[in-house]
């Protein structure tokens, strides 16, 4: 494709083409950004190579919650750059056991594992529960299923696609790894009898509300009525909270909206506040006693500056109200992009918890999804579609209600091409 064709109705600049064009040359083409770089970013904006400023809604998929570079999460790890960055776990540093601590009592579970990205948190939380499964349920040696929904998405490993229903995540990549299987997200029945049918289930997993799905919110019974059917039939419950977690969604854990706690719970992306990859996974006694030395582990897992760090971020989504910030400024959005689009056929279903929003368009009744997005973004809002009709809206929790404004004016305006 000829780079005219390729830049569309974009006018970019010089020095945007060398980036991009170095890019398209060398990288390995495995994601579809938007045609912009960014250059430098602070709170809840970014800035591109010439200069132009974005509210960025988009937050790395969800991990900035606490803004880009949060000075008191930036000057912890400058302080720990002074002692010790990585030991490796067969060494003890004087940080993890603060971290682990500090998790488990903000999250109320009595033990912690932490590793690096969102799926190696899935990844461990799975293995857990097979080993529980196998240890403590007694299920026959390789038999553990685990129950997990359509349009899942927990990352993209080789058990990560082999869970997925979307051919993007696993055409081409099998053969896969078996004790899956994939329901209906919001079906209790198809739940019910897979339990009642099955007696090798160790877990169910699920993430509280769909992510890359479209921000898919299931009805307020789903969750408790999994929960019940859990205890009933001796199987784990596993919540992935990477994305939903650490205030997104209105609550420091979005399962609190559901009123129900997991067995064991999968934290990520905004662990960090953006500035290294850290994952934990969060569970009892009862169940991370099968873990033994040697089970599981990762060099950088639970490195001494991943602690420092997450503790800070943990404490400034805390300490600086971000919580409540995004329920309100969530509950704006979701009512006033409601309430403007009335009448609008090009907009439809409006949906979301605190900051972590979505909505569907129509692009019979307005503008092509890319279009839409490339306007947003020329207009200076950085928003992403996750599925061909479905956008999700994820600014910073420090947004104010001028920004959440903005936010909501922009995506109006964009769909007027
Ligand atoms: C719900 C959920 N789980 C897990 C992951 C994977 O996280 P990571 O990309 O850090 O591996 C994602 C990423 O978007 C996610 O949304």
């Amino acid at each position: 494709m000829s780079m005219k064709r390729f830049f569309g109705r974009l006018h970019v600049s010089e020095e945007t083409k060398k980036y991009i064009e170095k890019d398209l040359k060398y990288n390995c083409q495995n994601y579809g950004p938007l045609k912009m770089v960014i250059a430098k970013a602070r709170g809840s904006y970014v800035w591109d190579v010439d200069g132009k400023k974005y509210l960025d809604a988009i937050s790395a998929y969800g991990a900035m919650n606490q803004g880009h570079l949060h000075p008191r999460i930036k000057n912890k790890i400058i302080e720990q750059l002074d002692y010790c960055t990585l030991t490796g776990r067969g060494l003890h540093n004087n940080r993890l056991a603060e971290a682990s601590e500090f998790l488990t009592s903000t999250f109320g579970y009595q033990r912690s594992i932490m590793m690096n990205t969102g799926v190696e948190g899935g990844e461990t939380a799975i293995k857990i529960a097979r080993r529980w499964a196998y240890e403590v349920k007694k299920i026959p040696d390789n038999k553990a299923d685990v129950l997990i929904a359509s349009r899942n998405f927990w990352g993209r490993t080789i058990t990560a696609c082999s869970s997925s229903d979307d051919p993007e995540r696993f055409t081409n990549f099998g053969p896969f790894t078996p004790g899956f299987k994939i329901l209906p997200y919001d079906n209790i029945e198809a739940f019910e009898s897979e339990l009642k049918s099955n007696p090798n289930v160790a877990a169910i997993m699920l993430e509280p509300i769909q992510g890359e799905g479209g921000v898919i919110v299931p009805s307020d019974a789903l969750f408790p009525k999994i929960r019940q059917l859990c205890d009933s039939y001796n199987v784990l419950l596993i919540v992935d909270e990477v994305q939903t977690g650490l205030g997104r969604t209105g609550k420091l854990l979005c399962q609190e909206h559901y009123g129900v706690k997991a067995d064991l719970t999968i934290l990520g992306k905004a662990l960090s506040g953006g500035f290294m990859p850290i994952s934990a996974v969060l569970g009892n006694d009862s169940v991370f006693k099968v873990m033994k030395p040697g089970s599981h582990g990762s060099t950088y897992g639970g490195n001494p500056l991943a602690s420092v760090t997450c503790i800070e971020a943990i404490k400034v989504i805390q300490e600086e109200g971000l919580v409540e910030n995004a329920r309100r400024m969530g509950d704006l959005i979701i009512s006033r992009l409601k309430e403007r689009t009335k009448g609008m056929p090009y907009f439809k279903d409006i949906r979301g918890k605190g900051l972590f929003i979505g909505f569907d368009i129509d692009e019979n009744c307005g503008p092509k999804m890319e279009d839409f997005i490339e306007e947003n973004c020329m207009r200076g809002l950085l928003i992403k579609n996750t599925k061909p009709t479905k956008v999700k809206v994820a600014p910073s929790l420090l947004i104010n209600e001028r920004e959440a404004d903005f936010i909501v004016n922009t995506i109006i305006d964009s769909s007027k091409l």
